[in-house]
């Protein structure tokens, strides 16, 4: 049982059937990994208040076309795009189009590249000129949940670890962690076991083992956590329009701990980008 299109299912908890990959992946999901990231980099610039997200879409295209790599969300599972643009209470799934960003937004933007078969996932939150406090606060605490879900990944934690770290500190900061969607284990194939929940307590779901490689990409509502789709079937919404943000990195598990593969190579991993914080 794949994990699709990373909808919680039920947690996996047998660690024999999570597929354990060698050095030659790591290699290759470490290249993917920079590239997608690189294309996160890339859009900064581009992100205005009056760009159609479907602009966006057209410089992933070309971003894609331009380094040998391909958008793994295009025509994937019936999804028609390069990537998810997900603003202000849209949760994930976000499809680009015609409509521009206005000043005030916050848009998350979802990339996945494959590169020589390898899938590198990333995603950010980007604002749209001046947002407000609260805007500002939810994408502080959801970047903060994210480094917080990857420093607790060493073998020997479990997958409940990671989520109970992302729940905890989220929760403290009187924020919601979504149930509805997960992370999820990832390489050659884009969504696999296991699933990544962002919520839990250590000692759920599997052990972690060095070879283990999925995303971890919790997101975070000012208001209850409840979602439902859109008629569209995709995109993914608040149930009380309150604002959520979501921040997405892929991981590998070493000997010792973690390797983060989707580091922003201009140092962009949270905004305001390209200013010192
Ligand atoms: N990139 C998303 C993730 O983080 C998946 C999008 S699936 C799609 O797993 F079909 F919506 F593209
Ligand atoms: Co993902
Ligand atoms: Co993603």
């Amino acid at each position: 049982m794949n994990n699709l299109s990373h909808k919680t299912s039920a947690p996996d908890t047998d660690a024999t059937k999570v597929r354990l990959y060698g050095p030659a992946a790591f290699e290759g999901m470490r290249l993917a990994g920079q590239l997608a990231a690189q294309a996160l980099d890339m859009l900064v610039d581009f992100v205005k208040p009056g760009v159609p997200t479907g602009r966006l879409e057209q410089l992933i295209l070309e971003f894609a076309r331009d380094h040998k790599a391909f958008p793994a969300t295009l025509n994937y599972r019936g999804f028609r795009h390069a990537l998810c643009t997900s603003v202000n209470h849209v949760v994930c799934h976000g499809h680009p189009g015609p409509k521009p960003l206005r000043e005030g937004d916050i848009v998350n933007i979802d990339v996945t590249l494959i590169l020589n078969g390898w899938h590198g996932d990333t995603s950010r939150m980007y604002p749209v000129g001046a947002i407000s406090r609260k805007a500002e606060r939810l994408l502080e605490v959801t970047y903060e949940s994210l480094v917080r879900g990857v420093a607790a990944v060493r073998p020997g934690r479990t997958t409940g670890h990671i989520g109970e770290a992302i729940q905890r500190y989220a929760e403290s900061e009187r924020c919601s962690v979504v149930r509805d969607f997960c992370g999820h284990g990832l390489g050659d194939v884009f969504h696999d076991r296991p699933n990544i929940l962002h919520y839990g307590r250590g000692g759920e779901g599997v052990e972690l083992q060095p070879g283990m490689i999925f995303t971890i990409e919790p997101m975070i509502n000012l208001g209850r956590a409840d979602t439902k789709v859109l008629d569209d079937g995709w995109t993914a919404v608040t149930r009380d329009k309150s604002l959520s943000a979501q921040f997405e990195h892929t991981v590998g598990v070493t000997e010792t701990g973690v390797e983060v593969f989707t580091y922003s190579p201009k140092g962009y991993h949270c905004p305001p980008y390209g200013l010192p914080r």
